[in-house]
């Protein structure tokens, strides 16, 4: 009995599976705007059997774009292509999910395969980045950002809210506020970034005001039948990790009493001054404890790529959803591939008949 092909039932949203793809930029969009690439490759994600396919990080406004090339959701107009691409994750047996977020300090790169980078000054397509400090990322994203002003802030919960909205009217059944990666909501928590001194700052209570603010007023206009999550970095790997960890412990209880309803666990990467102890399913441990310490069901990802993996994650308790990344890019038919190989018996818990039927009658005959 695999623990990995047993249904996840959060609020009134059912996943065939613990199997999820998790948010991956795929940095082809227009203006903010998605296209069929977009459709055709969500759909075929979910054509391959996980239980959950969330939408890679779509800005809330269009300074907070990763890329010029990241999707968007700050326009009513960007709402009509998204809810298209919602429908072709439901088609193939997936809940469909999005991912929300502002990029902050580390937003107006370059593309990775043209240097990750900040974009030039002088580079037309070149806009201000803003954060809780006026602090740069460091590194290859060298730029100092505007210091946000508290109307400033007022504003971006504002758009999270209203791209949350829009969401929800695309037909979406999973939002995941991105509070993770050095981006925006990541930056308010993290001492790296914010040296604020006004009631956005200081002590866990100040560095979480934004987080907690923003998911309350998201709670408001998103469905209660539908899960609210969050994707987290709880460790920086910046040898003040115990420290840390107690604090997004503590914050992640507050999310939980605050109405969300999962944490996607992931690591902060909030300055390039880390050490990151890569290797297969490295951060599961640390999302274990999580969901133990904290109380609340966890996602989390990061190298777990292989379906032994991926079974024993849940079976032994460290998670309740796996994500499964990269290696979906690789092949999207992961999930059937992994049921075959832990001989699951039953295709079609992570098929459609059409395609299980045949591959049944395949095996039988070859
Ligand atoms: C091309 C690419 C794009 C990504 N974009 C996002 C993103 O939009 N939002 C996010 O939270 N994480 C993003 N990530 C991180 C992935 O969601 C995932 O956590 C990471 O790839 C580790 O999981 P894996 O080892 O299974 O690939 C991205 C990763 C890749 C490789």
């Amino acid at each position: 009995m695999s623990s990995l092909f047993t249904p996840f039932k959060l609020k009134d949203v059912t996943l065939r599976n613990r199997i999820a793809v998790p948010p991956m930029c795929v940095f082809s969009a227009t203006d903010g705007f998605s296209n069929d690439f977009h459709w055709s490759h969500y759909s075929t994600l979910s054509r391959g059997g996980p239980g959950l396919v969330i939408v890679e990080a779509t800005a809330i406004a269009p300074e907070g774009r990763i890329t010029p090339s990241c999707l968007g959701l700050w326009d009513d107009a960007q709402a009509e292509g998204l809810a298209k691409i919602a429908k072709g994750i439901k088609a193939g047996g997936a809940v469909a999910g999005i991912q929300i977020g502002h990029a902050g300090r580390k937003a107006n790169a370059n593309l990775p395969w043209e240097g990750d980078d900040h974009i030039a000054k002088d580079d037309p397509r070149y806009w201000e980045t803003i954060s809780p400090s006026p602090v740069a990322f460091g590194g290859g994203l060298p730029r100092i950002p505007k210091e946000m002003t508290v109307e400033d802030i007022a504003r971006v919960r504002l758009d999270f809210v209203a791209a949350a909205r829009r969401a929800r009217d695309a037909g979406f059944e999973w939002l995941e506020l991105h509070f993770a990666h050095g981006y925006l909501g990541q930056s308010f928590f993290s001492v790296h970034a914010n040296q604020r001194t006004d009631e956005y700052g200081g002590d866990l209570a100040g560095r979480s005001r934004f987080l907690l603010e923003t998911l309350a007023a998201v709670r408001e206009v998103w469905p209660e039948n539908l899960p609210l999550t969050a994707r987290f970095g709880v460790i920086e790997y910046d040898g003040r990790d115990a420290e840390t960890l107690a604090e997004a412990i503590e914050l992640a209880r507050k999310f939980r009493a605050g109405g969300l309803d999962l944490l996607n666990v992931s690591v902060g990467f909030s300055t390039p001054h880390a050490d990151i102890p890569w290797g297969p399913a490295f951060l599961t441990p640390v999302a274990e404890r999580v969901r133990h310490k904290a109380g609340m069901p966890v996602a989390s990802s990061w190298n777990i790529d292989t379906p032994a993996l991926a079974e024993h994650a849940v079976a032994a308790g460290q998670l309740d959803l796996v994500m499964i990344g990269r290696v979906h890019l690789s092949n999207p038919h992961w999930t059937y591939q992994a049921a075959q190989s832990l001989h699951i018996d039953k295709p079609d818990w992570v098929l459609p008949a059409p395609y299980a039927h045949w591959l049944e009658r395949y095996k039988r005959n070859s």
